[in-house]
């Protein structure tokens, strides 16, 4: 394919987001200069950063670029230093605002087990076992964005947040999680509590009718709890699962943990705007200007977004590829290290799989084929 040109957003925001962010950029750079590509990056304030800077989580000016950038790529938002603001006022707000104004109503969620990295998952896979699932977490509604109250004082206080789906909220997630399951084992499970909330009653009877449509596909409904469960206890037989805002934010944290660190979960977000990719693991104030982030989620989205928003699978499988093989020579950051373990920094992280981006360039070259 010949070289294209694409802009992408680039939103550092806090905590250890411009470290795996600066690695993540270093990566896809390499990636570019390989295959003849041009991208533009272009970085905006946003989250605690931005309410530094500008006085607010999400800029008009951050907002606009975003809008007319081919993709937005995201580190992190949040930290101790912001705590105390208002819920609207704090870096999380602008996380959702911006989630909303795009509206990004999917955000897919890829947990892997990496085969260099079967020994450090808490649990005592079978040899040949696996571990390979998406959760489709609906993204633009539910109790996240309900109406909310508080009231009273001094102790003797009310506050309430409402969980809110319409049929056409489910549907539209829904359909994507269905095609998502067609083109991969052809499993789905929604989850929901559908034995005692009224909300998830509708998010199960939606999904059962959409099953109907899609009779390849392996369809079941689980309870929220026992799918925490089977998670752990049978996390193979997992393909797709499809759940909401809420549950999805909590699932995805427990699932990441099996294969090894929330550190290595990329995720994308899609809808009516501009697709939003960004790590699942948050700001980590505690790692933050300490050079020990892991930097794969982020290197992993990028590649995510040069595959399915720009078109190209090849580049994406060499980034990937270059991940795999930084961590079967043995790299390991101190998230993913077994205890004692000897570690390398984001930065030398992010330094090995440039090189094995660049080694495949080499190799192309060379013989015609990448390693
Ligand atoms: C996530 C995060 C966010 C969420 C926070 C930071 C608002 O936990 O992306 O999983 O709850 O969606
Ligand atoms: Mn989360």
């Amino acid at each position: 394919m010949t070289g294209i040109r694409k802009t992408i957003a680039v939103l550092p925001g806090d905590g250890i987001g411009p470290e795996v962010i600066r690695a993540a950029i270093s990566v896809v750079e390499e990636c570019a200069r390989g295959f003849s590509h041009r991208f533009e990056f272009v970085e905006l304030p946003f989250g605690g950063a931005a309410i530094d800077q500008c006085g607010e989580p999400l800029p008009r000016e951050t907002m606009k670029a975003c809008r007319k950038a081919d993709a937005v790529l995201l580190g992190a938002v949040g930290g101790a230093k912001w705590d105390s603001q208002p819920l609207d006022r704090r870096p999380e707000a602008g996380l959702l605002g911006l989630r909303k104004e795009l509206g990004l109503y999917i955000n897919v969620r890829p947990i892997r087990l990496l085969e260099s990295l079967r020994a450090i998952s808490p649990l005592r896979m079978e040899q040949n076992a696996t571990i390979d699932m998406e959760i489709v977490r609906e993204l633009a509604g539910g109790i996240y964005f309900g109406p909310r109250q508080s009231s009273g004082s001094n102790g003797d206080e009310v506050a309430s947040d409402t969980e809110i789906y319409s049929s056409k909220e489910i549907e539209r997630v829904a359909l994507y999680a269905f095609r998502r399951a067609a083109a991969r084992r052809g499993q789905l499970a929604s989850i929901d509590k559908a034995n005692v909330l009224v909300s998830s009653g509708l998010w199960r009877r939606t999904a059962q009718r959409i099953a109907k449509d899609f009779p390849e596909v392996q369809f079941e409904s689980l309870y929220v709890d026992n799918a925490a469960l089977q998670i752990i206890l049978r996390p193979a037989q997992f393909d797709v699962i499809l759940t909401s805002n809420m549950f999805g934010d909590i699932l995805s944290d427990e699932a990441a943990a099996l294969v090894g660190s929330i550190g290595l979960i990329p995720s994308m977000s899609l809808g009516k705007g501009t697709a939003l990719y960004e790590p699942i693991h948050g700001s980590a104030p505690q790692l933050a200007g300490k050079d020990s982030a892991n930097p794969i989620g982020t290197i992993l989205c990028a590649a995510m977004m040069l595959r399915e928003s720009f078109g190209l699978p090849a580049e994406a499988a060499a980034i990937e590829k270059a991940v795999a093989y930084a961590l079967s020579r043995g790299f390991r950051t101190p998230d993913i290290a077994k205890r004692g373990a000897q570690t390398v920094g984001c930065t030398e992280m992010a330094a090995r799989v440039r090189g094995a981006v660049a080694e495949s360039h080499a190799e192309t070259e060379r013989y015609g084929w990448g390693v």
